[in-house]
């Protein structure tokens, strides 16, 4: 015996202090032992995340097949990673209709799946380099076949929507997916300028932000993609519209529709006097406690997007710092994820057809200088949607 004190039996209640503190002193050590294990799996699967394999080569057409010319990314990376080249032309399953593409459009969501940042893209875009190498979501384009089982289209109709592969000379798209017809009355350069950024403002405004008629609705980033079609639905739905941007972009605003303009190289919004019921913010360029203070006591302010979202998580700071003040006082902070759908895009033709919504075309690049297209949207100062043209299908 070596006089230890033997440890109670299973179901025995501790009698001592010493052996109070043994087993005190082992869960420590196996909680420790977790947290090792825990820290270096999230450091081992970060640098999974983050790591970029090299460009592969162009697969091979297989012989006798049509091919198309489409942008395409072997791997991840700037611009200078994009590849014109001839693929394979899709075909149609059953539930498919086959678009021949005339207008695409660029937007940040582009850019995120080139760079395949923020990371967490990458698990569902591909470890290491890009499952699909096709990029681009928006598109217009002529209906040129249509799978056994489609019954909404038919060939001929001049169609727009959200789709990966956008930026191709053809692309397939369930019928039941983000397709819709495009109004007669708008070009396909108008119709392609739309999808993402325009479903994103409707969302915004109207499903996180509850929009009234007679609200006061400030839009932060008034200039760009989202923020040109913000201003105009926004007015659409009978608010007070304010919206900010840069001097050179003030008589666009008032344009679109905008009853006051803010110039954020000479003022800041959030030091005004004016109260919004609705801020959706396309840039984040302040705080959520500085948000409120120019907010209604009720007021709802979304997220949209960021000037600085990072590779990691940072994207997340504002949002989660909006929800924990919120818990506190009275006004709501929520975060837009947008969701293509043919309901909202419907909505959209609706309102172009009548002529309260229109595309601000900023520049127009063709499909084989997409990476120049996007080199331009990177730097953040587009004016309106920045278009890829393809065979014009008028
Ligand atoms: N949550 C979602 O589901 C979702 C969907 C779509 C887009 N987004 C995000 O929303 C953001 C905007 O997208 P977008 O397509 O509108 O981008 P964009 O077209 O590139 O918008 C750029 C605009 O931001 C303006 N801007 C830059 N700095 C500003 C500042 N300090 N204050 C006010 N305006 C400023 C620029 O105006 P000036 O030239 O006048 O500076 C420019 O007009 C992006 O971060 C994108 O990733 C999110």
């Amino acid at each position: 015996m070596s006089g230890q004190p033997r440890p109670p039996a299973a179901g025995t209640a501790y009698t001592t202090a010493g052996d109070a503190a043994v087993v005190m002193k082992l869960r420590y050590k196996v909680l420790g032992v977790i947290g090792v294990l825990v820290a270096a799996g999230a450091i081992t699967f970060g640098q999974f995340l983050s790591h970029s394999l090299p460009c592969g080569p162009a697969s091979a057409l297989p012989a006798g097949s049509p091919a198309m010319k489409a942008v395409v990314q072997r791997c991840y990376g700037s611009p200078d990673v994009l590849r014109f080249e001839d693929v394979p032309k899709p075909v149609p399953a059953a539930d498919e209709v086959l678009v021949k593409v005339h207008a695409a459009s660029v937007n940040p969501l582009d850019w995120h799946y080139l760079q395949g940042t923020p990371y967490l893209v990458r698990m569902s875009r591909g470890f290491g380099k890009p499952e699909d190498p096709r990029l681009g979501v928006d598109f217009a384009g002529t209906i040129e076949a249509v799978g056994r089982d489609v019954r909404r289209l038919k060939v001929g109709d001049e169609v727009f929507g959200g789709k990966l592969g956008a930026f191709s000379e053809y692309l397939t798209v369930r019928e039941a997916r983000a397709v819709t017809a495009k109004p007669r009355n708008v070009s396909f350069e108008q119709a392609a300028a739309v999808p993402i950024a325009a479903v994103t403002a409707l969302q915004a405004l109207r499903d996180k932000g509850k929009i009234r008629a007679g609200e006061k609705v400030l839009i932060n980033g008034a200039s760009g993609g989202v923020g040109t079609y913000a201003v105009q639905l926004a007015k659409a739905f009978g608010a007070e519209v304010t919206g900010v941007c840069s001097t050179k972009n003030l008589e666009l605003v008032r344009s679109l529709g905008a009853d006051h303009v803010i110039d954020y190289t000479h003022e800041d919004v959030t030091r005004g006097t004016e109260h919004y019921d609705l801020i959706v913010d396309t840039v984040s360029t302040h705080s959520p406690p500085d948000y409120r203070r120019v907010m209604a006591p009720k007021g709802i302010y979304v997220m949209v997007g960021s000037t600085e979202p990072g590779n990691w998580f940072g994207f997340l700071g504002k949002p989660i710092e909006g929800v924990l003040l919120g818990l506190f006082v009275g006004q709501q902070f929520d975060m837009l994820l947008a969701e293509l759908n043919p309901r909202d895009l419907a909505t959209l033709a609706d309102l172009m057809r009548s002529g309260k919504l229109t595309s601000v075309i900023d520049r127009r690049y063709p499909l084989s200088d997409t990476a120049e297209a996007l080199r331009y949207l990177e730097k953040g100062h587009a004016r309106g949607k920045v278009v890829l043209t393809l065979d014009s299908g008028e």
